[in-house]
């Protein structure tokens, strides 16, 4: 046995299992098991990340600047208050090990995103999981859970995996609510998905303050998972602080590149946006004509909860589907064990997929 001994807390972290992506003999697969845009990559990205091919000798802009601009842009904002990072994973972590550590709480909802645990583990801090309301964060809970030692609050808005998100007015209600010495990170992954009109991925908040941080990724709607990119808007002292710990060529060339290409490809998102708001009620309605209860999501997946018994459980939902190269998700990480879900795909995806259910929601 080795005499080294890792920091407190390391040893407690379960690694994170990513959505499966193979089934043994399966021909055809569809994966719906990571959040990844239906529709891919837009080509104008796929045909940039080509292009940086015979410069992959050359270290990539460690500022990512071009990047940071095209973002600034489309989105409004000022690119020096962004940080990209190599996913916002990145992000999310490098955010607790820098403003937490041992003897410090880190909250978050009961059901959220299963890589926060991890993530206050790996900074040395204790996760405290707070008490939802129907699958959805209770701002009243997690403000009674406040204590002394409460040093971030990680919001995904919307959630993964309940696809349950909260308005712009009990976000600003939470953080009001908080100490001021408490970091909010607002992780609106999916937030190019959501039509509800109360909702604001939270610009405004990061604007208002001191402590607050938006992240967001180019995994999901602009379907970049593979190039591993996202981004942080701060505000900036929070800048400072991460240009300090983040390495220092963190987003390598292809994906500065297919970023650009990307987030300027506004048609291609308004597509993958559209195709979702089709189909994301659509595969909703199918599942709970099955019989199955839905989560209502504002994502680009659904989260279904099977019956608990009878044959007709998550886990037996699951290899039943995988029998027909179909691979969705298990919510049981996120403390749902009657949980799957299902990532939006293609129209022949979904149709097949909720043939799939229907059939095996029949009764015998
Ligand atoms: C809520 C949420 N936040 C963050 C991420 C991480 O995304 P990435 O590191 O690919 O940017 C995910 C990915 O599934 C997510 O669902």
């Amino acid at each position: 046995m080795s005499i080294l001994v890792p920091r407190p807390g390391i040893m407690e972290i379960s690694p994170y299992v990513p959505g499966e992506s193979e089934i043994e003999g399966a021909e055809r697969l569809i994966k719906l098991s990571a959040n990844e845009g239906a529709l891919g990559p837009s080509p104008l990205a796929v045909e940039a990340y080509r292009s940086t091919a015979a410069e992959a000798h050359r270290y990539p802009d460690g500022d990512s600047t071009a990047l940071r601009e095209a973002i600034a842009a489309r989105y409004g904002l000022d690119a020096d208050r962004i940080v990209c990072g190599a996913g916002s994973d990145e992000l999310l972590t490098l955010l607790a090990r820098s403003y937490a550590g041992p003897g410090d709480e880190i909250m978050f909802g009961e059901h959220a995103f299963v890589m926060y645990p991890l993530i206050a583990l790996s900074a040395g801090a204790t996760p405290v999981k707070v008490a939802e309301t129907d699958y959805t964060l209770d701002v009243d809970a997690l403000l009674d859970r406040m204590t002394e030692r409460t040093r971030m609050v990680y919001v995904a808005n919307p959630n993964n995996p309940t696809g349950t998100c909260i308005s712009a007015d009990e976000v600003a209600r939470l953080r009001a609510g908080l100490r001021e010495d408490i970091l909010l990170v607002i992780d609106a992954a999916y937030a190019e998905y959501v039509t509800r009109n109360d909702y604001s991925p939270g610009i405004g908040l990061v604007d208002a303050g001191d402590n607050v941080v938006m992240t967001r990724t180019f995994s999901k709607i602009y379907a970049l998972g593979g190039a591993r990119l996202g981004w942080a808007y701060c505000p900036p002292s929070i800048v400072d602080v991460l240009n300090r710990v983040r390495s220092p060529f963190n987003i390598n060339i292809a994906a500065q590149a297919a970023g650009i290409a990307a987030v300027n490809d506004v048609e291609f998102v308004t597509r993958s946006r559209d195709h979702n708001t089709a189909w994301l009620p659509w595969l909703s309605e199918r599942l709970a004509e099955a019989g199955i209860s839905v989560v209502p999501s504002a994502g680009n997946f659904v989260l279904g909860r099977f019956p608990r018994d009878g044959g007709r459980t998550a886990a037996e939902a699951i290899a039943f589907l995988k029998t027909r190269g179909i691979i969705p998700r298990s919510a049981a990480g996120a403390g749902i064990p009657d949980g799957v879900r299902i990532t939006v795909g293609l129209e022949e995806e979904m149709r097949m997929t909720a043939e799939a259910i229907a059939e095996f929601m029949e009764p015998s």
